[in-house]
């Protein structure tokens, strides 16, 4: 036996699953699906097969011609959850297994017709990453067994399912519902497999991207998103043709826990993105980006994430500054090292988790993630290139995805690569450092432009009163305000809060970055005046790197902790498995 993937019963002595084929009946009023899975091998085995599960009832296991076979689910663990053993007979190509989701099941998120933006429809969404999948379908819940799949999906008549897979068509079943088939034929680690039902319409876009929301929401969405077309051509300018055939966006419910999701042909987004003005559209640039780096090469396991998260920062950043400039790469970078140093803060009584490089056996992946795989991640693939140079770093990139396309590797693996092909440059980086070592290296790349080192200037002097003038204010695009904000003192004072707040304007801003920021400031400094705002942006956003800063910031004064917990007792039926664990965990934090 062995198991490479600390957060997976997938036994590598064991045949992957090379395909699934999935029926999922989709059932709002008892709120599960109703699911059949058949996993093919592709070859005749027989012998034990150990699968993920997750909360799911089993009915039945069957091998095509043979009938019944037998199987076993193991004890529930609180992390990986419960393995399903199957005894599968000589020759078996294939097993067939009936089953139930959970009333937990963490991948899915049921929403009440008043959660949605039309209100009038309930609406399911997926989010598989990390190992959620197995709460899904039953399955090698491992990045290390990468299937293809095609699906069937039954739904109420009326309401619309995408997947992360290409539409093969839909027809009236004539008792009430719907059916959608869908096809993926490349081969994904399980955790990008995806589904969302909803009342959906799409916009094209371009030739092979369109944008899919609620009827309510799709014409700002299309709005907000209609460079993406130039996007997808930058992105192929540096990294090679896109590979994954369309590149098409769903705009979420705001509970969805996070900002995007790089779902292969479905990228799931936050309807926060929807600023009004295009400003947030970097969170496209790196789902997308994650079409070669994460889809086509993949972290083996989550002990390897960083190779997933890092390298699509840098790759993000490199797409942002084909498109934007040089200042604009270096505010994204200046909005890392503050996401970098807030979870270096959170992480300090576990440095463990502030390696590239983890260990996880034990740890829910969940609970280790943070801006540290993406930041200092980015960090060292950002030395790696300063150090070769750009030209030749972008032709190691691209050799590296072509060996590795459509594969699931480690950390080793890149090492290997990187030394056979850019002999020397991880020592000369002290990429140790970066992969096993706690913190950030002192040597690691910093960015700067003028313009951030104004920012710098002009926040740090704000103690000793120093103002922006109002020609600044006017004219500062999103990001650079962000960044100031950013820069500002946690601690001011009401005074300077009433002043933010009459100079910026920020209670009414559509962009929730700088929105949140500042409510941040706000909650932080008991300034009363912005808790209404709070309140709303909490019941209604469930995007947990928006529910950490803000609920956080509310531990500092009792005033703001009641506050907290009953905005939290209001909201947490709302919110997503996920988010609601975050915000639990930050409230278990406060001093009483
Ligand atoms: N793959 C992640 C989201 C994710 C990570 C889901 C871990 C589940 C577990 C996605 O690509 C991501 O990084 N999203 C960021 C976007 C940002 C870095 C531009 C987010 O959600 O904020
Ligand atoms: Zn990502």
């Amino acid at each position: 036996m062995h198991r490479p993937d600390p957060h997976s019963y997938y036994d590598a002595a064991q045949p992957k699953a090379r395909r699934l084929r999935l029926k999922l009946a989709v059932d709002f009023k008892a709120k599960r699906i109703e699911g059949e899975v058949v996993l093919e091998f592709g070859k005749a085995f027989s012998g034990p097969l150990d699968l993920d599960t997750k909360g799911l009832e089993i009915r039945t296991v069957q091998v095509p011609g043979h009938g019944p076979i037998a199987w076993e689910l193991g004890e529930a663990d609180a992390i990986l959850g419960q393995r399903l053993r199957l005894d599968v007979p000589p020759d078996s190509q294939e097993v067939v297994i009936t089953y139930r989701t959970g009333a937990e099941a963490m991948a899915l998120q049921w929403l009440e017709p008043e959660q949605t933006e039309g209100k009038v429809a309930p609406y399911l969404f997926s989010q598989c990453q990390q190992i959620h999948a197995r709460t899904m379908v039953p399955c090698q819940d491992t990045p290390i067994a990468r299937i293809a799949y095609q699906a069937e999906v039954t739904v109420p008549e009326g309401l619309t399912a995408v997947m992360s897979a290409g539409p093969t068509g839909d027809e009236p079943l004539g008792d009430g519902t719907h059916v959608y088939r869908f096809s993926m034929p490349q081969p994904i680690p399980s955790y990008l497999l995806a589904l969302a039902v909803g009342r959906l319409e799409s916009r094209e876009l371009s030739a092979r991207a369109r944008v899919w929301a609620e009827p309510e929401t799709v014409a700002s969405a299309a709005w907000e998103f209609a460079g993406v077309e130039d996007m997808i051509l930058k992105a192929e300018a540096l990294f090679g043709a896109y590979p994954w055939d369309r590149y098409d966006m769903l705009v979420l419910p705001p509970s969805f826990p996070y900002g995007g999701m790089e779902n292969p042909r479905m990228t799931f987004l936050t309807p926060t993105l929807l600023a009004g003005d295009r400003s947030l559209v970097d969170v496209v640039a790196h789902e997308l980006a994650h079409s070669w780096t994460g889809n086509l090469v993949t972290n083996a396991s989550m002990e390897h994430f960083w190779l997933n998260e890092g390298f699509t920062v840098w790759a993000e950043r490199r797409i942002l500054r084909t498109l934007h400039g040089d200042d604009a790469a270096a505010l994204g970078w200046a909005m890392g090292q503050k996401a970098l140093e807030d979870s270096l803060a959170r992480f300090k009584k576990e440095p463990h988790l502030t390696v590239l490089r983890m260990h996880l056996e034990g740890i829910d992946p969940d609970d280790a993630f943070s801006s540290i795989p993406y930041e200092k991640g980015a960090r060292l693939v950002a030395a790696l290139e300063q150090e070769v140079g750009e030209d030749r770093f972008l032709r190691f990139i691209r050799d590296y995805m072509d060996a590795f396309r459509f594969t699931s590797i480690t950390t080793e693996q890149f090492c290997a690569f990187a030394e056979a092909k850019l002999p020397g440059a991880l020592e000369a980086v002290n990429a140790r450092a970066y992969l096993d070592q706690p913190g950030l290296p002192d040597t690691a790349p910093a960015f700067r432009s003028a313009q951030l080192d104004g920012l710098t200037k002009l926040a740090d002097s704000w103690v000793a009163g120093g103002r922006p003038s109002a020609q600044q204010i006017a004219g500062w695009k999103a990001a650079e305000l962000q960044v100031y904000l950013q820069k500002l003192p946690r601690q001011l004072t009401l005074a300077d809060c009433a002043w933010l707040d009459e100079h910026f304007q920020l209670m009414g801003r559509g962009n929730h970055e700088i929105l949140v920021e500042w409510l941040t400031l706000a909650a932080a400094a008991d300034y009363e005046p912005a808790f209404p705002r709070i309140r709303e942006v909490l019941l209604r956003v469930g995007r947990m790197k928006y529910l950490r800063p803000l609920y956080g910031a509310l531990g500092g004064s009792p005033r703001t902790r009641a506050l907290a917990r009953a905005i939290f007792a209001a909201a947490s039926p709302g919110y997503h498995g996920l988010s609601r664990r975050v915000v639990q965990s930050v409230l278990e934090a406060y001093s009483a």
